[in-house]
């Protein structure tokens, strides 16, 4: 729906501007197995992202044992292959409700990572995201180009074997997957409100660049350690996602005011993510004990969002800056901030500010939008450029995030 025009100052001139949304979100999340998600109507969803429990990795054995008693018997009678299969069958039922969830054209993001076992003394290689995507193309999704997560790690001890005699060691597994499918065909945009909304929800060219890159090597994994109190009645580690991974897959595969569904919430981190992009969520897990981590992103999450967003303008503004150094020439302008960028696609991008968040009930939260663009942004950009004012230009840089320390705050 488009609502009433909001006017803007920037190049020091009055502009109007009609913004697209319904500047609210709702967040919902259900204490409960994913394995049945009868409360989700068909094709309701637009968007899947998630990270489910890794099969064959020691830390998930006990939660897949819960769900399936034959998966403890395989694994006290030493079959790492039935125990795998049968893992895998825990996942492919919520995977069959992802599917009957999903709306036609949308999409389906899911980190998973191989696990290395040695079981009765064979050490193998157990392929879960091979498993998984055929289990996908199976019920029905389009398989489209993945993307490799290579999470370095710099311990002295990651190498597997003895390395030095051939042939006795492997290769140490430092990367993970995001698998990516869509349901049907391509979405299409058909309404005037439906293409303003996407405008809006434009990446930067230079983002663009960087996230459709088929391995991000610049996402460093998240400290999992959770706090004493919580591991006496829970695991030891969250299994948590960085927030980075999550919000740039919600940018890419999604729009502003979409529906995103994660059925293992875990921490919150992909609701978190939601919220700082402007769109809905709905969240399942099985334990109760990240009740508390869900209250923590709440209570931080407008905070943490303008950072995020902030950071992303001075980047831009960044780059800008590099650019006509290279005296490189940039034809367009935002319409709402002003700044220059590259193409007609970023006319219309607005990073909207979180303004409040509120808990309507337990697990349920809402959060509320600025509509209008963030007034130190909108300058005249075309004098600071041409009379090289940048470096007199400070937007408090200090500010900017140190992401990976601050998530250890967040959750
Ligand atoms: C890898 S973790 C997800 C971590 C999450 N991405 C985050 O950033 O915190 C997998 C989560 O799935 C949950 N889980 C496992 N089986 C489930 C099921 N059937 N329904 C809902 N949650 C489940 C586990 O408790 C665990 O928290």
């Amino acid at each position: 729906m488009i609502s009433d025009p909001v006017f803007i100052l920037h190049n020091f001139k009055i502009r109007k501007v009609n913004l697209n949304m319904d500047m609210e979100t709702k967040h919902k999340i259900y204490f409960e197995s994913s394995l049945n998600m009868g409360s989700i109507p068909d094709n309701s969803i637009d968007l899947i992202v998630t990270s489910p429990p890794y099969p064959m990795i020691q830390m998930w054995d006990d939660i897949f044992s819960t769900q399936d008693k034959k998966i403890e018997k395989a694994l006290n009678d030493r079959d790492g292959n039935k125990a795998f299969e049968l893992m895998h069958g825990v996942l492919d039922s919520v995977w069959n409700e992802a599917y009957r969830v999903l709306r036609s054209g949308g999409f389906a993001c899911i980190n998973i990572g191989d696990a290395t076992r040695t079981i009765n003394e064979n050490f193998a290689l157990y392929p879960n995201h091979t498993r998984i995507l055929h289990h996908l193309r199976d019920i029905g999704f389009t398989s489209l180009p993945d993307i490799i997560w290579r999470k370095q790690t710099n311990a002295p001890n990651k190498f597997m074997g003895s390395g030095m005699l051939p042939a006795g060691a492997y290769v140490t597994l430092e990367h993970e997957y995001i698998l990516v499918v869509r349901k049907g065909s391509k979405r299409e945009f058909p309404k005037e409100s439906e293409k303003l909304n996407r405008r809006q929800s434009a990446l930067f060219w230079e983002e663009r660049n960087d996230f459709f890159s088929d391995i991000w090597f610049d996402i460093k994994g998240t400290r999992q350690g959770r706090k004493a109190k919580d591991r006496k009645t829970s695991r030891r580690r969250s299994g948590a996602f960085p927030f980075e991974l999550v919000y740039r897959l919600i940018n890419m595969y999604s729009v502003k005011g979409d529906m995103i569904l994660d059925p293992f919430m875990g921490t919150g981190t992909s609701m978190a993510a939601a919220m700082a992009s402007a769109r809905n969520c709905i969240g399942f897990e099985i334990d109760n004990s990240f009740k508390k981590d869900i209250l923590a992103v709440k209570n931080n999450i407008v905070d943490y969002s303008n950072q995020v967003i902030q950071t992303r303008l001075n980047k831009h503004i960044d780059f800008v800056k590099e650019r006509l150094k290279l005296k490189k020439i940039i034809k367009h302008n935002n319409e709402f901030y002003g700044f220059p960028v590259i193409t007609n696609q970023e006319k219309f991008l607005i990073l909207n500010e979180l303004i409040k968040v509120k808990q309507i009930k337990s697990g349920h939260f809402s959060v509320g939008y600025s509509k209008t663009p963030q007034e130190k942004y909108c300058l005249d950009w075309g004098k600071i450029f041409d009379n090289k004012l940048l470096d007199d230009f400070k937007i408090k840089k200090t500010n900017d995030l140190h992401r990976r320390d601050e998530q250890l705050e967040l959750f």
